[in-house]
């Protein structure tokens, strides 16, 4: 797996210090609140069991799955709910856990779907940022790395269902493309 890597962008550490960085900033932005932490699946699965163990507050932990790449390393354009939350958000601040924002869609489907139900604040903390893969208006309250625009996996990132757990972010060699 690690020989279809052409080249590292972040590394083990660089991840663990971005978790440490936000964590404390989220610690202090939350002080007093009992903030319902959703994790995006399944993309954001190691981010979120990481950060949450660097954010000092209670929580509630909950997971949301909506899916818009079908498999291929291109964006659908539509957002399908596949796995809702569990907690009744009403009334309730929540921050979402995010892998990576490219095109922008799935945060704002996630964050038009729960302001709907009434949540009392709405903001994301994504890993990674690709800002260049904007199609619609949409920003991250916490971005942990930027990314330029090109196709990222590992930490929870795939291409084909493959390579989540890589324990660091890379571009793939191109022969593992054309193989397909
Ligand atoms: P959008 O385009 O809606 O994307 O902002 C959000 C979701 O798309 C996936 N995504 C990627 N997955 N490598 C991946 O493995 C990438 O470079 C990439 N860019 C976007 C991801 O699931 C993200 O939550
Ligand atoms: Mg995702």
């Amino acid at each position: 797996m690690n020989n279809d890597i052409l080249k590292t962008l972040y590394s083990e550490e660089d991840i663990e210090n971005a978790c440490k960085r936000l964590g404390e900033q989220i610690t202090k932005d939350y002080q007093g609140e009992n903030p319902i932490v959703i994790g995006v699946l399944k993309g954001a699965i190691f981010f979120m069991t990481d950060i949450v163990r660097d954010i000092d507050l209670y929580m509630d932990i909950d997971f949301i799955d909506v899916s818009s790449y079908h498999g291929g390393t291109q964006s659908s354009g539509s957002i399908e709910l596949m796995k809702d939350v569990d907690i009744d958000v009403n009334g309730r601040n929540v921050l979402f856990i995010e892998d990576i924002i490219d095109t922008g869609r799935t945060l704002k489907y996630l964050e038009d779907l729960l302001s709907d139900r009434g949540a009392k604040s709405i903001k994301v903390c994504t890993l990674m940022d690709k800002p260049e893969g904007r199609v619609v208006e949409a920003k991250a309250d916490y971005v942990g790395l930027e990314v330029p625009n090109e196709f990222v996996v590992g930490y929870g990132l795939d291409y084909n269902g493959k390579y989540r757990n890589l324990p660091y972010v890379g571009v793939l060699k191109p022969k593992v493309y054309s193989n397909k």
